[in-house]
């Protein structure tokens, strides 16, 4: 079957009511395009897993906040297409502002607390934005798996929270971050690098690696662990916005690791926002 493509709510609904008449599994990816292999990693496992997979491409413009890159936000609709054609997606929904975000919307879906700590606590509103448009989109396609990376480790356990609470029926699907050979983390925000930025962003990576060895070796105190990271990452040209060690689940500080814990960094380096982290266990 050739891809379809379309810009409407009504259209995707009709496509999806026939897939599921044909009995078949749905799988959503949800993007905001400009797809590079961390993007298809997640339309491959939701190939493998589910006959009928349908990727959005949209630039969801609430979740961007004061001073972020709306405007600027890398746009490559005609390769992105291309991609999930090559990828043999069935459907791709590419919606535009006004249908999404019709009738001046009164609804927020909002997960409390856990969004108010890492990226929520310096992008406050961010994560309303993103489990709003989730929840749309989640309300539009209805698929019976959602496929999500590893990479926004904070976007998966709220989203994950939203769907129990307000018992989407899918399974939220994790998949594992894709990286550069320098070990940075593909985002489409790398794009803002330069090449000598790029080579400070790749002391992300170093550092979460440092810190897991660490934990490999028997340290098990954070705040030594958090020092080291912070040492790790240069000292001029990166503005670090945290340097954590949280519980995975509850994202909650973690003192002393007696059991699995998140690594987590966010930095800035010119005009981009890196995030990045790692799951350890002592
Ligand atoms: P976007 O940044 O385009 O990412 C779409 C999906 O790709 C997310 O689940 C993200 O975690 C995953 N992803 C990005 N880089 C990755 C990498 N290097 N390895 C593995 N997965 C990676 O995240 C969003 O869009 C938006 O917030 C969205 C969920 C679409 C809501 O608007």
């Amino acid at each position: 079957m050739p891809m379809l493509t379309t810009t409407t709510v009504d259209q995707v609904r009709q496509a999806v009511k026939q897939a599921r008449t044909d009995g078949l599994r749905i799988g959503l990816v949800p993007t905001m395009g400009h797809l590079h292999q961390g993007h298809l990693s997640l339309i491959r496992a939701a190939r493998l897993d589910c006959p009928y997979v349908v990727v959005s491409i949209f630039v969801n413009p609430t979740q961007f906040v004061a001073g972020d890159d709306y405007q600027t936000y890398p746009r490559t609709p005609q390769t992105d297409l291309d991609a999930c054609r090559a990828e043999k997606v069935d459907l791709v929904f590419a919606p535009h502002t006004e249908e999404m975000y019709h009738h001046q919307p009164l609804t927020t879906v909002q997960v409390a607390k856990l969004t108010e700590t890492l990226c929520g606590a310096h992008r406050p509103g961010h994560f309303d934005g993103v489990t709003t448009v989730v929840a749309k989109l989640f309300n539009i396609v209805q698929p019976d798996a959602a496929y999500f990376g590893q990479k926004d480790a904070q976007q998966v356990v709220v989203i994950k929270k939203m769907a129990a609470d307000l018992f989407f029926p899918v399974q939220i699907v994790v998949c594992p971050t894709v990286r550069g050979p320098d070990g940075l983390a593909l985002s489409s925000r790398n794009d803002y690098l330069s090449d000598p930025e790029r080579e400070q962003a790749a002391s992300l990576n170093a550092a979460l690696q440092a810190a897991a060895d660490q934990i490999a070796q028997g340290q098990r105190a954070t705040d030594k662990l958090i020092a080291l990271m912070r040492n790790r990452i240069p000292s001029v040209g990166c503005w670090i916005d945290y340097v954590a060690i949280v519980h995975p689940e509850t994202l909650e500080p973690v003192d002393q690791i007696t059991g699995p814990v998140l690594l987590a960094i966010a930095v800035r380096i010119g005009k981009a926002r890196l995030i990045d982290n790692m799951l350890a266990a002592p």
